[in-house]
């Protein structure tokens, strides 16, 4: 039997800056596979040579989408693509939330917004505050909170966002997310391993997109409640292959009940530089898929 070969996706930005991404080619390499990072903008790439792809530092797709989404349905023609295109193209809009809480997944309640839609001041209004956040959003960008009295401020950021043709999440902000927010890995469908980080606007009214994504990192050790809301968010799912990782973003609403925040199937951070068993555990699954795709050739 050949080698199984394995692209690790990322891009220019990782190549640099991912630093799970020396830990999980190595991971690979010392089971004896073929394991390369590869940008997956990157010219003349041939992605048929792989037995898998595994998409993770791609930090600059939501930059440009629709060159992306197509990326993913090209390579998976070619490749075995992890997470499935299908998953990437649904988790690429932060609309799915509403239908996840449509499937009875506790989400932080969510208005969206469309473009032409009207924007009505009084939505805005909310005893604690409210983020705006454009729909197709990474790292905090183009996201703001905004306090009580502040509405004004809020609808004139919807409005700005709304006439560049982007629609609009329009959430209460989650006071206890100064708590820290969850983030839960999944590998292969089990949990794995959990962190907390503080909070990121920690400014209100301001816009600033070179915010630290994960400040303040700490293990956490999710609560049964947080377990079950995450599982819940998993099981809803649209109908597709089953994601290979998948980081489940979680708050706690006034009430202290954990809510999803996020559902991360494309290029999570999974953190496994903090953790010799997650690292393992991620190394495991893309080996077990790849010399599945060998096998199968
Ligand atoms: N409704 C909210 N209440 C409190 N904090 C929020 C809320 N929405 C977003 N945030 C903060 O902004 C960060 C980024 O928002 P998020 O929805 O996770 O989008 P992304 O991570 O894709 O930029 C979150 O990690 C959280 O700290
Ligand atoms: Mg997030």
């Amino acid at each position: 039997m050949g080698t199984a070969r394995v692209a690790i996706v990322t891009s220019d930005m990782g190549l640099i800056h991912d630093i799970d991404l020396p830990l999980v080619l190595a991971g690979l390499r010392a089971r004896g596979l073929e394991a390369e990072a590869v940008a997956w903008a990157a010219d003349s790439v041939v992605w048929g040579d792989y037995h898998l792809a595994v998409i993770r530092s791609t930090w600059d797709y939501a930059d440009r989408l629709d060159e992306f989404l197509t990326w993913a349905d090209t390579t998976a023609r070619v490749t075995h693509l992890a997470n499935p295109a299908s998953l990437v193209r649904w988790n690429s809009d932060k609309r799915y939330l509403l239908e996840l809480a449509g499937r009875g997944v506790p989400v932080v309640p969510t208005r969206v917004l469309e473009p032409g839609d009207p924007c009505d001041e009084g939505d805005f209004a909310h005893p604690h505050g409210v983020v705006v956040k454009p729909a197709v959003s990474v790292a905090a960008r183009d996201t703001a909170r905004y306090e009580p009295g502040r509405t004004t401020d809020a609808v004139a950021h919807a409005r700005a966002l709304l006439a560049q043709g982007r629609a609009v999440m329009l959430q209460p902000y989650l006071r206890r997310i100064a708590e820290g927010e969850r983030a839960l890995v999944f590998v292969g469908g089990s949990f794995s391993h959990a962190l907390r980080k503080g909070e990121v606007l920690t400014e209100p009214g301001v816009i600033d997109n070179s915010r630290e994504p994960h400040p303040d990192l700490v293990q956490h050790r999710p609560a049964e409640a947080e377990l079950v809301t995450a599982t819940a968010a998993l099981e809803a799912l649209p109908a597709a292959p089953a994601p290979l990782y998948a980081r489940v973003d979680i708050a706690l609403d006034d009430t202290g009940a954990p809510v999803l925040m996020e559902l991360e199937l494309i290029e999570p951070y999974l953190f496994l530089h903090t953790t010799a068993s997650g690292l393992e555990r991620l190394v495991e699954a893309v080996a077990v898929a790849a010399q599945a795709r060998l096998t199968a050739r």
